[in-house]
């Protein structure tokens, strides 16, 4: 057996799991996600989620990964040998190749902005002009797809040198000053004119708009900004210590991470109103709203290269735990060197993300049911992999798993108080799963 190695201090399980959660995710998805379906609605639907089934399922990640010390497949293998459960953890493996796919296509747009920050290139055209512009990037035949495969040789080097010395050191340091760049942005954002009609967008639920896509939306959003429901978090969980305190880093993950998303609503919103554009734009409205912020502000030049140099590395702490998922199966199930498996999971996402970054320019007429490769990826793998996979990770952990062992992990051995292990258990095997089907069941009507 070789040996496993931890994540050293307190802070470093936190850092590392909120810097697993926050990403693209938050600044990206969540902005575009709640534009596109209605805001207000959006946005309770996705609190309701995160707090209902989010925290149930990431506790039952975290417990089932500390239990064990092992890998998603590795964890069902010890805990319940022939059980069909363990399906959760290859739908896990295929989910994480996927995201990491269309992930780095969208880290590779930020390394784009990067360098078009550093070289000022954002300041001398009209506002309008940044859609054009975003466009034409996005639909270029090559620039993307080389960008995406600089950004996944960048996310091997880091993998390469294990977990806790890349991992523990990026996060600790960046994701605090990420917080504090958003609340600077936010302050602005708020400022500016016609501002308010974009804090009422987000803040005021119309349910007269709630359809199956807004609740089914809002469910995949919470799965995918809490990096839940394939086996990531059971991942990060088996490098936990002891003393880790299982219940608190969750619900700190979950505040933190919806604050996060929440900040960069506030960010994007008030903008979309002032400069006259839409919420609905999808995928494209961050990219073609920033530059316009940005050019707003005294010293925007060195907002811009700070803010996307943050994000790069947000991005970047978030991918490297989505590899994780297949790395360490590889490594501990099928005793490949951690060299070859990172090469192995670098080379799938490579093929794969090139596909997801020329579904914008020469493969855009490629659809399958009105979707590109990038959304059909994004959309199977939030929507349907993820909740599917939180389903089967609350049930196992609620009905299949020993009484003793939930309690055990929970209480870190009886040390902590066992106030919350019951309400939890039962959430774990009735109100999540429940509540996820529900959302289903609602969307296939
Ligand atoms: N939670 C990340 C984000 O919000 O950007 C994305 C993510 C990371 C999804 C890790 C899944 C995962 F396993």
């Amino acid at each position: 057996m070789t040996k496993r190695s931890q994540f050293v201090t307190k802070t470093g399980v936190i850092a590392a799991t909120v810097g697993s959660a926050v990403g693209l995710g938050n600044i990206w998805r969540f902005p575009y996600e709640a534009g596109v379906h209605g805001g207000g609605a959006f946005l309770l639907l996705y609190i309701v989620c995160i707090f209902l089934i989010g925290i149930p399922v990431m506790l039952s990640e975290f417990v089932l990964g500390r239990a064990t010390h092992q890998n998603g497949v590795g964890a069902f293998r010890k805990l319940a040998p022939r059980s069909p459960f363990r399906i959760v953890a290859y739908m896990g493996i295929i989910a994480s190749v996927m995201i990491l796919s269309f992930y780095s296509v969208v880290a590779g747009w930020i390394m784009e902005y990067l360098f078009q920050s550093i070289e000022g290139l954002f300041w001398n055209v009209d506002a309008e002009q940044y859609a054009e512009r975003f466009a034409a990037f996005i639909s270029n035949p090559w620039r993307p797809a080389l960008w995406t495969l600089i950004f996944l040789a960048m996310n091997f080097l880091v993998l390469r040198r294990g977990v806790e010395k890349g991992i523990e050191k990026i996060s600790n340091i960046l994701m605090p000053v990420l917080f504090i760049l958003l609340v600077i942005f936010c302050a602005n954002s708020l400022s500016l004119p016609r501002a308010t009609e974009g804090v009422k967008f987000l803040f005021t639920p119309h349910f007269e708009e709630l359809s199956a896509s807004v609740v089914i939306g809002a469910m995949g959003q919470a799965f995918f900004s809490l990096s839940l429901g394939l086996t990531c978090m059971l991942t990060y969980a088996s490098y936990f210590s002891d003393s880790t305190k299982l219940t608190q880093s969750a619900v700190l993950t979950a505040i933190l991470d919806s604050l996060v998303a929440i900040l960069a609503g506030l960010v994007i919103f008030p903008a979309v109103f002032s400069f006259g554009k839409t919420p609905e734009e999808g995928p494209k409205l961050v990219f073609e709203v920033l530059p316009s912020i940005f050019a707003e502000m005294t010293g925007g030049h060195i907002w811009s290269v700070a803010f996307f140099l943050l994000l790069f590395f947000a991005s970047l702490t978030s991918t490297i735990s989505m590899s994780e998922i297949f790395i360490s199966y590889l490594v501990e199930e099928r005793r490949m060197e951690r060299q070859k498996a990172s090469i192995l999971n670098t080379g799938v996402c490579a093929v794969l993300g090139v596909l997801c970054a020329l579904s914008f320019g020469p493969l855009s007429e490629f659809t399958i049911c009105g979707k590109n490769i990038f959304d059909l990826f994004d959309y199977v793998a939030s929507n349907i992999f993820l909740p599917c996979g939180g389903i089967l990770l609350s049930l196992f952990a609620g009905w299949a798993l020993d009484r003793a062992i939930m309690r055990n992990q929970l209480t870190n051995d009886g040390r902590l108080s066992a106030r919350w292990v019951k309400p939890l258990r039962f959430c774990m095997r009735f109100i999540a799963p429940i509540a996820i089907c529900i959302v289903f069941i609602y969307g296939l009507l």
